[in-house]
């Protein structure tokens, strides 16, 4: 049997009868759309994260183009990140009307190296986009003091790390306003596309209601122009449910997270590495070799799907090449690219199906040439 890197199958049997409730109830309700789970689910999920108010959208990509658009970002207007992200983070960005600029990331963690921020700051920036990737978040109180002393916005993206935090402080609760997906792959994930947008700011609250209602405010007449991108009832009652759910998920993930580290010890790959202060969840367990490829492909021949997140940094790409930024522009986002993969990783992960992927690897590894820099 194929072992892949994230499989919803064992979960939707464990979970088939709040499931299938949920469904039931929210069919037998009368309403699908904007009710009362959804409205329950933006009151709960804000308040795990620490936040006031949250705004149930149709995706992470849509939570973060509504929060640029709501923090006013114009056409010009550049707003920093990193390019070792999902597209999305980036898409947004320009659908937004700004202009992406890109920092490097830290070598060991991969997230955005902050002490890069202060050069890339121009006349121009207005927001920061810290990307809290794999399940671990940014170090937010270096960003936050660059922004603060600069007057720039934040919005985190959140989109890999719900329930993570820094410093006892939860993500999403550490900036204006923070993104957050429900793909079926994240710590929290529907059976389908969904986001949230969460913030303690009402006024911002406010006009992201009526952004993602055509400019509306519970009439066919628009303030202003908007979108339509709402959460529906089926994943916000499904998701309120799973919401119950999630220190357990987040538990499970930490466990399998320590097998693998106790069972990949020594064998010459990098292991993931959280500084202290930082709640990873282990939305993705991401090794590093510079034979990635190698193992990758020997992984796949032993019945083992890995993944790469991700196999392509964004400024490369043909679709944002006309950000400007040549080969060699980001040295470790770039080298991270070459050497990073992702082991299976998700709740319902069997740990005799995880022993089997370290078996794989402490065959294939050891015999590799490792010649990573870091
Ligand atoms: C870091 C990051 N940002 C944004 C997104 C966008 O989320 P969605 O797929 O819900 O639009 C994702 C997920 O794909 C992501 O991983």
């Amino acid at each position: 049997m194929t072992i892949h890197v994230w499989d919803y199958r064992q979960e939707y049997e464990a979970e088939r009868a709040d499931i299938l409730e949920a469904v039931e109830q929210v069919m037998r309700s009368g309403r699908l759309i904007l009710g009362d789970s959804v409205r329950a689910f933006e009151e709960e999920f804000s308040a795990y994260c620490g936040t006031r108010h949250g705004i149930g959208v149709n995706s992470g990509t849509d939570a973060l183009t509504l929060g640029l658009r709501v923090l006013g970002i114009q056409p010009g207007d550049e707003v920093i990140t990193t390019a070792n992200t999902a597209i999305p983070t980036v898409a947004a960005i320009v659908s937004a009307g700004g202009t992406p600029r890109f920092v490097d990331i830290e070598p060991d963690t991969y997230l955005m190296d902050a002490s890069q921020l202060e050069s890339a700051i121009t006349t121009r920036t207005r927001c920061i986009i810290p990307v809290h990737l794999f399940g671990q978040c940014v170090d937010m109180d270096a960003v936050n003091a660059v922004a603060s002393q600069h007057g720039i916005a934040v919005l985190e993206d959140c989109a890999q790390c719900t329930g993570a935090d820094y410093n006892g402080k939860p993500s999403g609760s550490m900036s204006r306003l923070a993104a957050f997906s429900f793909y079926p792959t994240k710590v929290l994930g529907a059976y389908g596309d969904g986001g949230m947008i969460v913030t303690s700011d009402e006024a911002l609250a406010k006009r992201l209601r009526r952004l993602r209602m055509y400019g509306t405010e519970g009439s066919y007449y628009s303030e202003e122009h908007g979108y339509n991108s709402r959460l529906d009832e089926l994943h916000a009652e499904i998701l309120r449910r799973k919401l119950r759910r999630i220190d357990a998920y987040i538990a499970r993930r930490r466990e399998l997270a320590r097998r693998y580290d106790d069972q990949l010890e020594g064998i010459g790959l990098k292991l993931p590495v959280a500084p202290s202060g930082r709640g990873h969840v282990y939305h993705l367990y991401v090794v590093r070799h510079a034979a990635r490829d190698e193992i990758v492909k020997e992984l796949a021949a032993r019945g083992v799907v890995a993944g790469i997140h991700y196999p392509w940094p964004i400024h490369l790409m043909r679709g944002y090449r006309h950000l400007g930024y040549a080969e060699g522009s980001l040295p470790q986002t770039e080298q991270a690219a070459r050497e990073i993969l992702s082991l299976p990783m998700y709740p319902l992960l069997a740990e005799s199906d995880q022993d089997r992927v370290c078996e794989a690897l402490r065959a294939v590894v050891p015999g590799l040439k490792n010649q990573l820099s870091i």
